[in-house]
């Protein structure tokens, strides 16, 4: 028998991002969250308005999304309830949040330099997506039960980096959903993803065919064709099928 119920929260299972993005000073702000989801090359964030991450995305608008693996718990935690805002919201002094100004100190983990964007990424994390801010919007303004002022941000991502352990055998650009073991953040609490449980409709046919701009010739124009012609008929993004992917 189901139950209508009023649920404080809506954290269903989503991965668990350590965002980095650049401080006023240069240096590098890393923070938990977990409200993102990618389309394509892009990625879609809900953060909390008052936060550092959001202050850093609009005034230099660049991150870097790092992905932990589901043996981080430790990192997640240690930047768990803290903020690199110095002077701490009052929705989250209430909370027990603290001002922590080195957050790769407090999570444990390495900075090192992206290659297209400023902030740093984290070393340890096995998935570092580099992106830079399409859009920030205010997010669930007309929610009366929205708990905190929120905006989402649409980033798009520049450059992808994966360690050479999850990459699916004799493939370069491919992952292997086998060796990829996220840590994901349901209700509060961290988990791994499990084990699959059967062989997936969906991944039967080949993963090249979500990527248009990499066929050539003949298929790369009928590609391209095809993406100008559903957003015609469909409507959604403005950007010609043609336009230039890695910048
Ligand atoms: C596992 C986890 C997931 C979180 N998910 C989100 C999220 O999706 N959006 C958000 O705004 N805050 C989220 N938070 C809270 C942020 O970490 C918090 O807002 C923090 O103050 C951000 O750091 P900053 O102020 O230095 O940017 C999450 C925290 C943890 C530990």
């Amino acid at each position: 028998m189901h139950h209508a119920i009023e649920p404080s929260i809506h954290y269903w299972g989503t991965p668990v991002v350590l965002i980095s993005t650049l401080n006023e000073d240069g240096s590098t702000n890393l923070a938990p969250m977990s409200s993102a989801w990618w389309l394509g090359w892009s990625c879609m964030l809900g953060l909390d308005a008052s936060s550092k991450t959001t202050e850093n995305l609009r005034r230099s608008g660049e991150c870097v999304l790092n992905l932990p693996s589901d043996t981080m718990v430790e990192a997640v935690n240690g930047l768990a309830l803290t903020t690199g805002s110095p002077a701490v919201p009052l929705h989250k002094k209430l909370l027990g949040y603290r001002h922590v100004s080195d957050k790769f100190e407090a999570a444990g983990l390495t900075p090192t330099p992206s290659m297209v964007v400023t902030p740093q990424r984290a070393h340890e994390c096995p998935v570092q997506m580099e992106a830079v801010v399409e859009d920030i919007r205010p997010f669930a303004g007309g929610d009366p039960r929205m708990g905190v002022p929120a905006v989402c941000v649409e980033v798009r991502i520049v450059k992808v980096h994966v360690l050479s352990d999850i990459l699916m055998a004799g493939h370069e650009h491919r992952i292997d959903p086998d060796q990829w073991h996220p840590l994901l953040m349901s209700f509060r609490e961290l988990y791994g993803r499990g084990e699959k449980l059967q062989k997936s409709r969906l991944a039967r046919g080949p993963e090249e065919a979500y990527a248009p701009w990499k066929h050539t010739g003949i298929k790369g124009l009928a590609g391209k064709a095809l993406v100008a012609w559903s957003r015609h008929r469909y409507g959604g993004s403005e950007q010609p099928a043609g336009a230039d992917t890695h910048s």
